[in-house]
C-alpha cells in the first residue's frame, strides 16, 4: 500500500495543504544524514530524539547516517490541543542513557519559540556530554524568542502551523508522510 499522501487534509475543521512533499524531505535528509556522517566521522554519536513529534523524523534521518550511532528519547509536554505554545514546558520521560562524555545531537521535530530546545540544551549540557548539538527538521525562524543554536535545519519555514510526518495537531495528522501547511 501506498503511503498517505493527499493533496489537502481537513483536521479538527482546519484545511490544511502539502507543503514540503515526501521526496523533498527525503533529499534534505539524505543531506543532512551525509553531514552529520562527517561531522562526526571518528565519533559514536547519540541521537537523542524528543518525542512524540522527532520519531519519524529520527527513524528516517538515522538510515543516512553512516558510522556507529545509539538511540535514546525523551518526552516532553506538547501543546496541548492548541495551535499555540503553553509558553510552559515539563518533563514527561527522561533519558536512559548515560551521556557524560558522549556526543550527543538531539533531534526535534520543529523549533518554534525556542523554549523547549532552550530548556532541553540547558538540562542535557548539565549531564555533561563531550559535545551537544541540535538537529531539527523545521525552524520557524521568525516565531524563535529563546536564543538556540541549531547546529542542523532542514527546513526553515514562515510562522504557520504546520503537521504530518510525525507532527500534529490536537494528537491527529502524524501518519501523513509529508508536511502539510494550514491554509490562510
Ligand atoms: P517551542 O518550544 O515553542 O519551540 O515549540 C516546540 C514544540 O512545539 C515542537 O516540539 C512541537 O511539538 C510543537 N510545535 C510548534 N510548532 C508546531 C506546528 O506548527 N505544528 C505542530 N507542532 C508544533
Amino acid at each position: 500500500m501506498d503511503q498517505y499522501l493527499p493533496e489537502k487534509v481537513n483536521i479538527n475543521g482546519e484545511q490544511f495543504r502539502v507543503y514540503l512533499t515526501q521526496e523533498e524531505i527525503q533529499q534534505r535528509l539524505k543531506q543532512l544524514g551525509q553531514q552529520i556522517s562527517q561531522d562526526y566521522s571518528d565519533k559514536k554519536p547519540i541521537f537523542i530524539g524528543v518525542l512524540n513529534g522527532a520519531y519519524i523524523f529520527l527513524a528516517d534521518i538515522m538510515r543516512y547516517v553512516n558510522i556507529p550511532c545509539e538511540v535514546d528519547f525523551l518526552k516532553l509536554s506538547s501543546y496541548g490541543d492548541e495551535k499555540v505554545s503553553s509558553g510552559e514546558v515539563h518533563d514527561l520521560k527522561n533519558i536512559d542513557a548515560d551521556i557524560k562524555g558522549r556526543h550527543v545531537i538531539l533531534i526535534e521535530d520543529i523549533v518554534d519559540t525556542g523554549l523547549s530546545m532552550n530548556y532541553l540544551y540547558s538540562k542535557l549540557s548539565r549531564l555533561e556530554p563531550a559535545s551537544l548539538s541540535i538537529a531539527t527538521l523545521l525552524h520557524k525562524q521568525d516565531a524563535t524568542k529563546h536564543d538556540v543554536k541549531i547546529r542542523y535545519t532542514g527546513f526553515k519555514i514562515p510562522d504557520l502551523f504546520v503537521l504530518g510526518y510525525g507532527l500534529d495537531y490536537a494528537q491527529e495528522g502524524r501518519n501523513l508522510g509529508q508536511i502539510y501547511i494550514l491554509e490562510e
